[in-house]
């Protein structure tokens, strides 16, 4: 996992924050991730007049990790406006965590922490099936 180049996958998230539609908070957001298969995907934050309907930039990431052959995700961060890195919201640690490998990285802004660092004991598809 040490293999993870941060830097180049940072700046595919700016480059994925560059394309935001972000025209009421004026708060671009892009995210990128690795998948197991070695793929780069990333994403925007596509804001709505309807405010609550603002997809973040990790649901761009989501949509373009299915669109691009689905699998989990290795490898994680996001960054705002100036290029620094930018913690995901709780909801998308939920959504991150439902396509994470067994061991994903994320970048943060307390340094590099796995998935169950930042969403502790977290509900998931386990869950689900464990609990019937
Ligand atoms: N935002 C994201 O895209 N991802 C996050 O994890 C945090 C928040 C977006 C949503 C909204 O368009 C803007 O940042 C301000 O909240």
């Amino acid at each position: 996992m040490s293999e993870i180049n941060w830097d180049a996958l940072r700046a595919k998230a700016n480059a994925a924050m560059k394309k935001a539609y972000v025209p009421y908070s004026k708060f671009p957001v892009g995210a990128a991730a690795i998948t197991e298969d070695g793929r780069v995907v990333s994403g925007c934050n596509i804001e709505n007049a309807s405010y609550g309907l603002t997809l973040c930039a990790e649901c761009s990431l989501v949509s373009d990790l299915f669109a691009t052959g689905g699998g989990r995700l290795i490898a994680f961060t996001c960054v705002d406006a100036h290029g620094n890195v930018l913690m995901p919201c709780g909801r998308c640690r939920q959504l991150l965590f439902e396509h994470s490998a067994e061991v994903m990285l994320l970048e943060t802004v307390s340094g590099i922490k796995t998935i169950n660092q930042v969403i502790p004991d977290a509900f998931g598809p386990r869950d689900l099936e464990e609990r019937k």
